[in-house]
């Protein structure tokens, strides 16, 4: 792990418009930067970068937060990634916590075989473009298949010499040592010999999603019945089959740029695709999908489309790895290439627009497909329709939403010609099957689960008001200003009347004596934890540390802090001057922006409990107290909305 003070010097360090500078072109904009958005195509300019309050905001996708989750968006690194980018940059040399000695020997193992496998893409490559023997054999052989030197750079496709040892000779020379380079299988050890495992292969390096070389894939250039025509790297502690889709490395910004996945079979279906200017594609790498790679691909987008040959074996595999990316909650398309054509001979016979018309164009969902590709010889035959039928309903009912459940019913029903009544009925009954079955086994549940949440209007209604009120406290927390409030006092006569008082008081203050009053706790964890942090400081009269929830540990603060200051800017990319005036009265109507905040929030809560009594009173066992209760509730709510109303 990265210790803290390397985390902490680099947000000392890093400055959020160089950082972006290198990604978006950023224009000056008062005491901002602008620029037109990375995430969409747009011509007018969305994209805003605050170097004062170091963040960063996007307003064409709400996306929004600080340098770290600007690399972690835009790049898609993963937090500790995000922080090794931008110490490299900055030069900040990392220093990692304790570890034990077990830790220290597998992190520095795992190390090490990435470094020789750093060190073997380098080399292969080198032989391909420099070594007359490569050039002769792997160079012209990639040639010959169309691929441009642009992309033989890009993909860094290799070449291993057919030698026995030639590569692991000059690993160990330069100093690599025989133990990773078996670990990664490299090298093959025999007794005291050493080979090179692809030796006379071209090579296909298959990298991480952050870049990092993991194995190859090696194909054979003789037509050798005996050996197979693609050799991997074989299963180790940097690779691992299942988890890692081939191209990914160089397609995650398209991918999540065109918020579409291409997911084809073979090493060269990707080259070919990126060649023809279709970059968001990856391959499975001919083994069956699994949900480790789907879920790799939900990190950039919830659209996969399928691509396969017109043959029966890429039919029924791809009939599989569709179920299973519905399963994972996510859109899925299927192109079928015509016979006798792979994704890369085809891309290969059409220019960019034919190809990406091609996909556009026979795109279907995967209803479609399964009535076009079953239709055929069930058309006329009842057993054999409602055979198809039942299948359809089977990936339906794998589909974690229901509304979506919903929407692919109602189109099975009009291409079939059937009742949706029966289809649910079906549905259900398979849902109840699969629910019960999944009971005997661990459950894998999807990324996202959403809560229940049945009262849904006044969650709501009551996370937008404690919003505001930490809207509120972070732009205007420690600013003083005049509050009225009116009270009822008892006079010289024993009458109670209701007299104006004036005083002064910070912001921040104000909001905490009410909502302490009352008793109110947020009910929203992210503006609770905020609202946790930020009174005690504020009440010391200290400044709050904005820095310190920008750059929280807990993204969704740092994102929802980001998110709130950047509001306020907003109004700077359309016109500078209503930002002005913006600005101006809110500043001036301060005391009516915290009451209004504070007795709507209190309404809201009293308006909650009356219902809460309502719906109870039924089973109450003191109908005549609640009933009481009630009246008191709706007095006082009467009693706020006077006070509402006069500070109005
Ligand atoms: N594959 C493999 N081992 C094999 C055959 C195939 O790992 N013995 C994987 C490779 O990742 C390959 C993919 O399955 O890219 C698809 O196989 P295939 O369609 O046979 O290969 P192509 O990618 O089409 O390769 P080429 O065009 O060079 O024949
Ligand atoms: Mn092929």
């Amino acid at each position: 792990m990265i210790n803290k003070t390397t985390i902490d010097q680099v947000f000392e360090t890093a400055r959020v418009e160089e950082v972006i500078g290198e990604f978006v072109h950023l224009k000056k904009a008062g005491s901002n930067f602008k620029g037109l958005s990375p995430f969409v195509d747009e011509k007018t300019p969305s994209f805003m970068v605050s170097p004062v309050k170091q963040i960063w905001k996007d307003f064409s996708t709400g996306k929004g937060g600080n340098v770290i989750s600007f690399l972690m968006e835009h790049e898609h690194y993963s937090y500790p990634e995000a922080i090794r980018y931008l110490a490299k940059k900055y030069n900040i040399e990392i220093e990692e916590t304790e570890q034990t000695d077990e830790q220290k020997q597998q992190q520095s193992a795992r190390e090490s075989m990435y470094l020789v496998s750093e060190y073997a893409k380098n080399y292969f490559h080198k032989v391909l473009l420099e070594n007359p023997t490569g050039k002769a054999i792997g160079y012209a052989y990639f040639k010959e298949r169309g691929f441009t030197d642009e992309t033989i750079k890009k993909f860094e496709l290799g070449y291993a010499l057919d030698e026995w040892s030639a590569f692991t000779d000059e690993a160990l020379r330069n100093k690599y040592s025989l133990e990773f380079l078996e670990k990664t299988g490299l090298t093959i050890v025999k007794e005291t010999k050493q080979f090179d495992r692809f030796k006379g292969r071209v090579l296909f390096p298959i990298h991480s999603m952050s870049g990092r070389v993991l194995g190859f894939g090696g194909r054979i250039l003789k037509t050798d019945k005996k050996a197979a025509k693609y050799l991997n790297s074989p299963e180790s502690e940097i690779y691992h089959k299942s988890k890692i889709l081939y191209g990914i490395y160089h397609a995650k910004q398209a991918i999540a740029k065109e918020d579409n996945c291409y997911l084809v079979e073979g090493y060269t279906d990707v080259i070919s695709f990126d060649q023809n200017g279709v970059h968001n594609t990856v391959a499975s790498s001919g083994t069956a999908l699994t949900a480790d790679q789907i879920r790799l691909v939900s990190r950039l987008t919830n659209n996969i489309t399928v691509l396969f040959d017109g043959d029966a074996a890429g039919i029924r595999a791809s009939i599989r790895g569709i179920d299973l990316i519905l399963e994972q909650g996510m859109n899925v398309k299927v192109v079928a290439f015509p016979d006798g054509e792979d994704p890369d001979s085809f891309a290969k016979s059409v220019t960019t627009e034919e190809l990406k018309a091609f996909l556009t164009e026979n795109a279907q969902d995967f209803i479609q497909f399964k009535v076009s590709l079953l239709l055929k010889d069930a058309a006329n035959d009842p057993v054999k329709k409602a055979g198809l039928i039942r299948e359809i309903v089977q990936s339906i009912a794998k589909i974690p939403s229901a509304i979506q459940r919903e929407v692919y019913v109602q189109e099975c029903a009009t291409i079939m010609q059937i009742s949706e009544k029966v289809l649910f009925g079906e549905l259900a009954q398979i849902r109840n099957k699969n629910e019960r079955d999944e009971g005997k086994r661990p459950q894998t549940k999807p990324l996202e689960i959403v809560k229940e949440q049945p009262k849904l209007v006044k969650v709501n209604q009551l996370n937008i008001l404690e919003r505001h009120i930490i809207e509120i406290l972070l732009l205007y927390g420690n600013k003083k200003t005049e509050f009225i409030d009116y009270v009822d006092e008892e006079n010289e006569e024993g009458e109670f009347k209701v007299v104006k008082k004036v005083f002064s008081n910070t912001v921040s203050k104000e909001i905490f004596l009410h909502l302490q009053d009352d008793e109110i706790e947020f009910t929203n964890d992210i503006f609770k934890t905020i609202y946790a942090e930020i009174i005690p400081q504020l009440n010391q009269d200290e400044r709050i540390s904005i820095e310190q929830l920008i750059n929280h540990e807990n993204p969704n603060i740092s994102m929802t802090v980001s998110d709130l200051l950047m509001n306020d800017e907003r109004y700077i990319l359309s016109d500078w001057e209503s930002k002005h005036i913006m600005v101006k009265t809110k500043e001036k109507q301060l005391s009516k922006l915290v009451m209004d905040a504070v007795y709507n929030i209190r309404r809201v809560l009293i308006e909650q409990k009356i219902e809460e009594i309502k719906n109870n009173i039924l089973n109450s066992e003191d109908r005549h107290s609640d009933l009481e209760l009630v009246k008191n509730y709706t007095d006082l709510k009467k009693l706020l909305f006077d006070k509402l109303a006069r500070v109005v």
